[in-house]
């Protein structure tokens, strides 16, 4: 089938990707022409395992541009992926979708195109989103549009750092429609996946339990919800762990051994009960302000939502309260923050509780020290008042340091010489922030180990 990609953030990047190398012609359509030279040249903008080598293997059948014209037209399928960041009342900024999707409007001219929100969007925004196609296709025709376009909505589940994995194998696939035959479109460009027919490719081998996947077809407002109730969901799980984790901290038990006690029971299962300094990210955050938001307008209140993000904002000062009983005072100390990004295998920065953990210490008059190894170029960047504060090497994070905190869980930290290190801090205070370490050999080795859960 053909396909077009509109955005190449994440999500638009891996399903123009992903959906290339199991077949399909691609068209990805971004306005940034940095980033289109780059990916013409084989080379992803974004920190991925794993894209540039799939860039590599669908290089035959996939294009990028900055003209809609080159990919909208001969289309069965579009997908509009932009973003669709947070204002600061919760509700996302849509800008981007309307512009893209004006500009679609205008292109489409094939016989049936399938026009696929992958964007994260409010509850009924593909109505707006068809509202906007129909009025843009009509400008530019001088008619109105009779049945050239449906929209549909395809919700995302992949998760950065292992997006390309969650594409090619995913838990199940989505699709919202009011309309039969964009569904069967649909059906018909994921069948692939949905048969786990392809061959993987040699980097990524299928896993043995999967077999094929589930897709659930379903009517625009209900795909729309299970995006939101997914996110808040895992979101909750995530904030209910930390909450049983402070607690257990207080009565003496081990939240590892209660999240893994609680998690074998099949109906809780034991995924995002890690413990710790709790979510980040460009997803849940936003995710779970936007769906309270949503609910405002409908004179609805979210009650568990709204408690897992406030369990949430304070998991981070948890971690500042620990430091202060542990330390007393920390004006003048020297504190280590291990992992800048909001989680392993990227380098995104967005809403990651480091920088915020590291702006509080400082606020507190510590001397804060940090380290990552691949989001430190980007943190430069993004976030120039603290780029002094980088190490440029894990000594120079634990030299002399009166306590060191892992805030995100980089295998390179989970491998590190501990014993080495706890011998050139002035006082080997470690603080664990993702319970992820040997605390008895930590402690073996000399160290104060404590975790957000004491
Ligand atoms: C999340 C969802 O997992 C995806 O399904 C979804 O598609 C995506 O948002 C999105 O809406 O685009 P992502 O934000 O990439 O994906 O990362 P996660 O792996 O979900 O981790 C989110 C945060 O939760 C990270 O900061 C991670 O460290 C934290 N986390 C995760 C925990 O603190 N504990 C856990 O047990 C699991």
């Amino acid at each position: 089938m053909k396909v077009c990609v509109v955005g190449t953030g994440y999500v638009g990047l891996t399903t123009g990707v992903s959906l290339a190398f199991l077949g399909h012609d691609v068209t990805c359509v971004d306005l940034d022409e940095r980033k289109v030279e780059m990916l013409r040249a084989g080379r992803s903008p974004i920190y991925e395992p794993h894209m540039e080598a799939l860039l590599g293997e669908a290089s035959e059948r996939l294009s990028f541009t900055t003209d809609y014209a080159d990919g909208v037209p001969d289309a069965d399928v579009v997908f509009i992926a932009v973003q669709t960041p947070s204002l600061p009342d919760g509700n996302p900024d849509l800008r981007y979708l309307s512009g893209a999707a004006e500009t679609v409007g205008q292109h489409i001219s094939g016989d049936f195109t399938v026009v696929v929100n992958k964007s994260t969007v409010p509850i009924g925004s593909s109505n707006w989103v068809d509202s906007i196609l129909r009025e843009a296709f009509e400008r530019s025709h001088g008619r109105r549009a009779d049945g050239e376009f449906t929209v549909a909505s395809n919700p995302e589940f992949l998760r950065e750092g292992v997006a390309i994995f969650d594409s090619l194998y995913p838990d199940r696939i989505v699709v919202g429609s009011d309309h039969p035959r964009g569904l069967d479109v649909l059906h018909q460009l994921y069948r692939a996946v949905l048969n786990q027919t392809f061959t993987p490719p040699s980097f990524l081998p299928r896993p043995g339990e999967v077999g094929a996947v589930p897709m659930v077809s379903t009517d625009l407002a209900s795909a729309e919800l299970i995006k939101y109730a997914a996110n808040a969901f895992l979101a909750t799980k995530i904030s209910f762990i930390n909450e049983v984790g402070r607690l257990a901290g207080k009565v003496g038990a081990d939240v590892t051994q209660v999240a893994r006690g609680i998690g074998l029971d099949a109906r809780i299962g034991p995924r995002f009960l890690e413990p710790g300094v709790g979510w980040g990210g460009s997803c849940f955050g936003k995710d779970t302000a936007a769906l309270i938001t949503t609910a405002e307008e409908y004179h609805h209140d979210m009650p568990i939502v709204r408690a897992a993000r406030e369990v949430n904002r304070q998991q981070r000062s948890v971690v500042v309260d620990q430091l202060l009983g542990e330390l007393r005072i920390l004006k003048g100390r020297k504190i280590g923050v291990l992992g800048l990004a909001f989680k392993p295998d990227t380098d995104d920065l967005r809403d990651s509780p480091s920088v915020d953990i590291a702006r509080q210490l400082i606020s507190r008059g510590a001397r804060v020290t940090l380290h990552d190894p691949v989001a430190g170029e980007r943190f430069r960047a993004e976030q120039p008042d603290l780029a002094g504060q980088l190490a440029d090497s894990i000594d120079e994070v634990f030299d002399d340091a009166d306590a060191v905190v892992l805030v995100t869980k980089w295998d390179q930290y989970l491998e590190l010489d501990w014993g080495k290190f706890a011998g050139i801090m002035r006082k080997p205070v470690l603080l664990d922030g993702r319970h992820c370490l040997d605390a008895a050999r930590l402690e073996r080795l000399g160290y104060r180990y404590l975790t957000t859960a004491g």
